[in-house]
């Protein structure tokens, strides 16, 4: 009998998918929703076990894989795996994969963010349900057009170039930084390569789209965000720990930049006492990038196949550490 930790709540429904995808590996015991009382617990706990299906916010570190003496799989629910130690699976020969299929959904809320900041959407909601609305006319201050403006993208991955392909719909002139040039994209998506300096100080919207790295924790901070127009915003729907959230709240604050929209923190869930929370000109969503039904269930299921492939003994469709294993 092989056994498989669930460390996430899965709806019913992706459950019994979970349990069909598996069940072609024979005798699995799946143990759902298992959130560990204490590191000791879970140290102890996957021991014995074969396969683990985790969020890209679980730690699953060296300690973690070494005491799974066991182990075949980790599969990510999730795109993001700064928090499993790759380099520590890979020297175990266990492979590591992930769900590389959710840039629409987060490109999709990328654009949410922007077009709430753009137009206002937040304070108008308020002016109308308090019924301040007097005037045929609202007197209310006015939004800005997308048509026309600058869309600086940082990393123009899976979902940068995701959120390029919208950006173009309407109308905007997309630059983007990364750390590798892709001329190819540049030609499908219209975008042009900048230095980062040349992005901030040239975009009306700045995108984070890069993964979170020893290089990327605070790649965005006080001296980067005093480089953006004061009519600038920031939105990141990344990782929280890429933008500097002290140096945000004093920019906001110092009107060195207009707004931001974000939807991910340093840390998470966001603390109520967080300053940030009290500025009317930022919008916030609780990490809500991948969490469409469709693109949800579409994750579970394949971490859920990745997990079986692993399991019988095959290599995972997308597996991150296909050379070491
Ligand atoms: C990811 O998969 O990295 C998303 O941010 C969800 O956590």
């Amino acid at each position: 009998m092989k056994k498989v930790l669930v460390t996430r709540a899965v709806p019913e429904m992706a459950l019994g998918v979970l349990k069909n995808v598996v069940k072609s590996v024979a005798n699995i015991e799946i143990d759902h929703n298992y959130i560990p009382d204490s590191r000791e617990e879970f140290l102890k706990e996957v021991r014995d076990t074969h396969g683990l299906l985790v969020n890209p916010l679980n730690v699953i570190d060296s300690a973690i894989i070494n005491a799974a003496e066991k182990l075949e799989v980790v599969s990510i629910i999730g795109v993001g795996f700064e928090n499993i130690d790759v380099k520590a699976a890979s020297k175990k020969k266990i492979p590591v994969a992930f769900t590389p299929i959710l840039q629409k959904a987060v490109a999709e809320l990328t654009f949410a963010l922007i077009l709430t900041l753009s137009r206002g959407i937040t304070s108008a909601d308020i002016y109308v349900r308090s019924g301040e609305w007097k005037e045929p006319i609202p007197i209310i201050e006015l939004g800005t057009d997308l048509s026309g403006k600058t869309l600086g993208i940082v990393g123009l991955g899976r979902i940068g170039s995701e959120v390029a392909k919208r950006a173009k719909c309407f109308e905007m002139n997309i630059i983007y930084y990364d750390i590798e040039r892709d001329y190819k994209k540049e030609e499908e998506l219209g975008a042009r390569y900048v230095s980062l300096d040349e992005l901030l100080s040239s975009s009306d919207f700045v995108s984070l789209h890069a993964p979170l790295t020893p290089q990327t924790r605070h790649m965005i901070g006080k001296k980067e965000l005093e480089k953006m127009k004061p009519t600038a915003y920031i939105i990141n729907t990344s990782r929280g720990q890429i933008l500097d959230q002290r140096a945000l709240y004093q920019a906001l604050v110092n009107k060195k930049i207009k707004g931001a929209g974000l939807d991910v923190f340093e840390e998470e869930p966001v603390s109520i006492d967080e300053p940030l929370l009290k500025l009317k000109n930022v919008v916030f969503t609780p990490h809500l990038g991948s969490a469409t039904t469709e693109n949800r269930m579409n994750m579970f299921l394949t971490a859920a196949q990745n997990l079986g492939q692993a399991l019988g003994g095959q290599e995972p469709k997308y597996q991150i550490n296909p050379k070491a294993v």
